[in-house]
């Protein structure tokens, strides 16, 4: 049972001390957060692994956040993710080798300086390919300003893989006019008519931010007109826009934390991080923005307790499971990457 469970995962992790740190995105399960040493957003997160001293990062996350922990970590630190299937569709929606022949493609079309800015949420041979074109990743904390320091040193961006963080920083940056949407293997859709726009959005989306919509947001202010909202950045534009606040998940954090004792706010991410917030803080009434329950990312959902019982029980055992290693030849590259994103 549950009980039982709990106590394997402490006595392991008493066992194990200072040679493990455990990492846990916000959108983890209860029971990884609880048992986490830090609980962030992926920027945050990132910047924890840097400076880990531990053997062992055990990563409550998807697979490009456990890839960039071990980038970021020394040689001899191992990263392990306890479930190899917790891998963000988002992620997939922009294969290094598909965007390097789009790459070619949009770059034949004008002699302008296109910077490639990767979110976060891709893979180490993407962010490898967008360090060795000159760009860098982000994350939703940092967008914009990593637009700007592309600005600083190019003409233009080409954002991979979410459209709608994209759009919205655009927005933020007063660009709005000038981006266009691109789908290298979509017929209808011209590279040549979307170079002439400075920031050219790649056909990616999470989709689970996608289902929020503005009706969400309507339904939500009839039911209680005091209600305010704040949502991710990788929702729609019309819902950013509809929105009171939006921001990365530890601003929605600090958003609800900041809130004044019986306020109403309704969250417009995924719902574990709801659900923890309507937790850590029972003065401020939490609400989903979208009652549907339906906002629940599987990618996240894999990472189930057992398996990290699993992992943390195998350790003791001289085991190491479900190592995440980044090739050596894209970890260089993938480095730089980063490294100019902690460095904005
Ligand atoms: P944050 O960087 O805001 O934590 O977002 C990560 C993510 O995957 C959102 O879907
Ligand atoms: Fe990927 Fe969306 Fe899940 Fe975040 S919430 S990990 S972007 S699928």
């Amino acid at each position: 049972g549950e009980d039982e469970r709990e106590r394997r995962i402490e006595t392991a992790l008493d066992e194990l001390g200072d040679d493990v740190l455990i990492l846990g995105h916000n959108y983890q399960r209860r029971e990884i957060v609880e048992h986490a040493d830090f609980v962030g957003d992926s920027y945050q997160l990132s910047k924890e692994a840097a400076n880990a001293d531990a053997d062992y990062v055990i990563f409550g996350g998807v697979t490009f956040m456990a890839e960039s922990a071990d980038i970021i970590t020394d040689d001899e630190q191992t990263v392990i993710l306890p479930s190899m299937e917790a891998s963000c569709p988002m992620a997939g929606m922009a294969e290094a080798l598909q965007v390097d022949t789009a790459w070619a493609e949009l770059t034949s079309m004008t002699d302008e300086n296109i910077i490639p800015i990767t979110y976060m949420n891709s893979y180490a041979d993407l962010k490898a390919f967008c360090a060795e074109q000159g760009g860098l990743v982000c994350t939703s904390s940092n967008a914009h300003r990593a637009f700007e320091w592309a600005f600083e040193r190019g003409d233009k961006v080409l954002f991979l893989p979410d459209k709608h963080l994209g759009e919205n920083t655009a927005h933020r940056l007063g660009m709005e006019d000038e981006t266009a949407e691109w789908d290298p293997w979509d017929p209808e859709s011209d590279a040549a008519e979307a170079v002439e726009n400075d920031i050219i959005l790649w056909e990616g989306y999470c989709q689970v931010h996608e289902r929020f919509r503005e009706d969400h947001i309507e339904q939500v202010r009839a039911d209680n007109p005091d209600a305010n909202v704040v949502v991710h950045p990788e929702c729609r534009r019309e819902v950013v826009e509809a929105a009171d606040v939006v921001g990365s998940t530890s601003t929605i954090c600090e958003t609800v934390e900041n809130a004044d004792p019986g306020e109403t706010w309704a969250i417009g991410t995924e719902i574990h991080l709801t659900n923890h917030l309507s937790r850590w803080h029972p003065e401020v009434n939490v609400i989903p923005l979208c009652g549907e329950a339906c906002m629940d990312c599987n990618a996240m959902r894999q990472i189930d307790p057992n398996y990290m019982t699993w992992v943390l029980e195998e350790l003791i055992e001289g085991r190491e499971r479900n190592v995440i290693e980044v090739a050596p030849e894209e970890k260089e590259l993938a480095q730089v990457a980063l490294d100019r994103m902690l460095e904005i």
